[in-house]
């Protein structure tokens, strides 16, 4: 007999960070429920309407996905936990932009992507973010022979569904 459960068990799903500009100034959250769609040229993402990053994100059209390595850990738990209404969260990392001139991205962080928002959607009381991939960038520690190689990012990893733990990534197999 299967163990039913209510719950997604879509899992496990890479931490980011997501970076707006809240008032000219870089914020960052955690997001844990976050997928890619269309081959990878959008990201969707579920936020609480309630999030200070939020306003950011309406004020300028664009955002940030940064993955952070373990590394970072402690730094993530500071932006899972604690508001850009309380805290400088931006003051946490050296700040870089791209192309979009109005998405912060993480320099501490393997891996950045900088997004334009294409869509919102009104889910209250959250939102669903989806947002157009506008240019990637990896720090070249992440390569192998010139391919990004995820083992070297270190992400973590969030696992939902009853399991909310965080985990690495394991051994390629294929
Ligand atoms: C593992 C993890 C996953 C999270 N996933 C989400 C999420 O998908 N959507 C969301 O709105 N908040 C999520 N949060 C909560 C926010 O990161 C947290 O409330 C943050 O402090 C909000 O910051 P802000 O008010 O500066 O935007 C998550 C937190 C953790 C620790």
């Amino acid at each position: 007999m299967k163990q039913e459960f209510s719950e997604n068990l879509l899992s496990p799903l890479p931490v980011v960070l997501v970076g707006a500009l809240v008032d000219n100034h870089p914020n960052y959250l955690v997001i844990g429920y976050i997928a890619p769609f269309d081959f990878g040229k959008y990201i969707f993402f579920s936020l609480y309407k309630k999030r200070y990053t939020r306003s950011g994100i309406h004020q300028n059209k664009t955002f940030s996905v940064n993955i952070p390595s373990e590394s970072l850990l402690a730094e993530t738990r500071i932006c899972g936990s604690k508001s850009g209404r309380e805290v400088d969260k931006g003051a946490l990392f050296d700040n870089f932009y791209g192309e979009l001139k109005t998405a912060p991205m993480i320099r501490q962080c393997a891996l950045n992507m900088e997004c334009e928002v294409s869509e919102i959607l009104d889910y209250d009381p959250n939102e669903g973010i989806i947002g157009k991939v506008i240019k990637s960038y990896a720090d070249p520690e992440c390569l192998t022979d010139g391919k990004l190689d995820m083992r070297k990012a270190h992400p973590i990893l969030f696992a939902i569904g009853g399991d909310y733990n965080f985990y690495r990534l394991g051994d390629r197999i294929s």
